[in-house]
């Protein structure tokens, strides 16, 4: 395996927050996979978690180079509250099957960043 490459992004909090705001469930329906929602919208601080996983999306798409949908990109939460990152069917095309992708995500207050890497043997 070697790393093909990495990425990195910063999202501001309150954008997100203020995008929910304004376009409600057409922005979250167009960004984020279902258990994506139910993570982030359980939390007391969901717009933390939801920049969070906009900022992981992100990542993997610099990582990647492709431009691939926000929502085929779902970052799933581990037992251990780690992050993994899952690609949809039609994306498994675009980057080859036997790719890794590692995210890793971190918030606090108006920021969130994530940092991925995308590794092909
Ligand atoms: C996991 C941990 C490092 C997270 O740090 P934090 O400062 O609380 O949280 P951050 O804001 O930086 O990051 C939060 C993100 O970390 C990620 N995360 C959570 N648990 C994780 C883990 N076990 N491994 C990697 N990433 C993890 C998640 O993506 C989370 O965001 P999300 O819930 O929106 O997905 C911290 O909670 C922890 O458990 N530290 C253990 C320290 C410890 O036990 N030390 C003593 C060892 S003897």
């Amino acid at each position: 395996m070697a790393i093909q490459g990495l990425g990195i992004d910063i999202v501001s909090v309150s954008r997100i927050e203020g995008m929910v705001e304004t376009w409600g469930e057409d922005f979250l329906d167009r960004v984020f996979a279902g258990s994506e929602l139910d993570y982030c919208l359980s939390k007391r601080r969901k717009y933390e978690h939801l920049a969070g996983r906009f900022a992981a999306k992100e990542a993997v798409i610099k990582a990647t180079g492709r431009k691939l949908p926000w929502k085929s990109i779902e970052v799933l939460s581990e037992k251990d509250g780690s992050p993994s990152v899952r690609l949809s069917l039609d994306c498994q095309t675009a980057i080859r099957s036997e790719a890794n992708l590692f995210v890793s995500i971190t918030h606090q207050e108006d920021f969130a960043l994530a940092v991925a890497v995308h590794e092909e043997s």
